[in-house]
């Protein structure tokens, strides 16, 4: 019998700090505004085609590596989660393979958007429960700054939004009980078209049709804001349940929470609901804004840094985005 726990954790996040000050002189929004609705303070926007997503991803893998003590050439493949891929396809997984040199290892692309992350960690537990595979990089990373429409008309999705990139690396091991316990994914296709980015597409006659760069609707991220705010506060402690009664647990098992950062307060929301007191949950949008795929691993490298993840501890992980699609995960560390 095979498990996988998680070995090493890291992140990157481009220097590029862009206030909601900074917002203020681009669109009509105010510090205020985006803090009292989002927690948000400040996020980060890639400066240069030097932080893609790929190379982001690339860096905090490196991260996750070095905190390992693993060696690239021990590494057996790549699940790479991103809705902001280099290229339109080959996707970015590839593209870290080779920055880093890491060989013919199978690189897969997961298009899961904020659940991406989770939905990847699950299928490399799977290659590893399955003994295919003994160590596994699962990374997410986002640019999302060059696809924000940065004015006044974006306004609602612009503020909201930021870059980097987060990595863990996993490892088979046969204690049961240890690392990843159990995945849980969903997604409901009815709501696809309540947060996305439609063009460039294959959806329409031409994948690049005339007028392209004019149509805002649909180039730039699309999202009926409370209609995910609802759901998003149904499905998150919905998840969470379903993890900890699968693995007949209670949340006063949990030792901290880990939710995906879409905004503070979804996610003091989710904090209620389950009954959790402040030093069980983490939170770190104010600094950096939704990172999409990137939020949990750089959380959970944050929280490596902090020395706040101690052998025996139980981590639930809890995400919900674009799809709509949302997970689970429950790691005794
Ligand atoms: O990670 C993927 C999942 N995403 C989410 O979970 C996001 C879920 N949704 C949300 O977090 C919130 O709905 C938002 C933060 C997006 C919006 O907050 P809200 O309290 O639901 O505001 P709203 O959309 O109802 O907008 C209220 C007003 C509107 O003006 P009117 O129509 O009342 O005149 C907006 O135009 O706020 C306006 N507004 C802004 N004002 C200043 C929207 N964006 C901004 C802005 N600055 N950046």
């Amino acid at each position: 019998m095979f498990f996988s726990k998680i070995i090493g954790v890291g992140h990157y996040v481009p220097e590029n700090v862009v206030t909601n000050f900074d917002l203020e002189k681009l669109m009509d929004t105010t510090d205020k505004w985006i803090q009292e609705r989002t927690g948000i303070k400040e996020r980060r926007f890639h400066p240069t085609e030097e932080h893609s997503t790929a190379k982001m991803g690339a860096k905090a893998a490196i991260m996750a590596m070095e905190r390992a003590g693993v060696k690239k050439e021990d590494v057996d493949a790549i699940v790479f989660a991103t809705l902001s891929s280099d290229y339109f396809f080959p996707g970015s997984g590839v593209l870290v393979q080779k920055i880093l040199d890491m060989g013919t290892i199978p690189a897969i692309d997961i298009r899961a958007q904020c659940s991406g992350f989770i939905y990847s960690l699950s299928v490399a537990d799977q290659f590893i429960r399955s003994g295919m595979y003994k160590r596994i990089l699962v990374i997410g990373a986002e640019t999302q700054s060059v696809a924000l429409d940065i004015t006044t008309r974006g306004r609602g999705t612009a503020a909201l939004f930021g870059d980097g990139g987060g990595a863990v690396l996993l490892e088979a091991h046969s204690d049961e009980g240890k690392g990843i316990l159990s995945t849980h994914l969903h997604s409901d296709g009815n709501f696809a078209d309540a947060l996305r980015v439609k063009a460039p597409g294959t959806g329409r006659d031409k994948t690049f049709y005339p007028g392209i760069e004019q149509d805002h609707e649909n180039i730039h991220p699309y999202m009926e804001g409370q209609l995910v705010f609802k759901h998003a506060v149904r499905r998150m402690p919905e998840a969470v349940i379903e993890a900890l009664e699968h693995n007949k647990l209670t949340i006063d098992d949990v030792d901290m929470l880990v939710p995906h950062q879409a905004n503070l307060r979804i996610s003091q929301m989710v904090q209620r609901m389950l009954k959790l007191p402040d030093d069980r949950v983490y939170n770190n949008i104010q600094k950096y804004g939704n990172t999409t795929a990137a939020t949990i691993p750089i959380l959970m490298s944050e929280l490596w840094e902090q020395d706040r993840i101690k052998e025996g501890q139980l981590f639930a992980l809890t995400a919900f985005g674009s799809g709509f699609t949302w997970a689970s995960a429950l790691i005794r560390w």
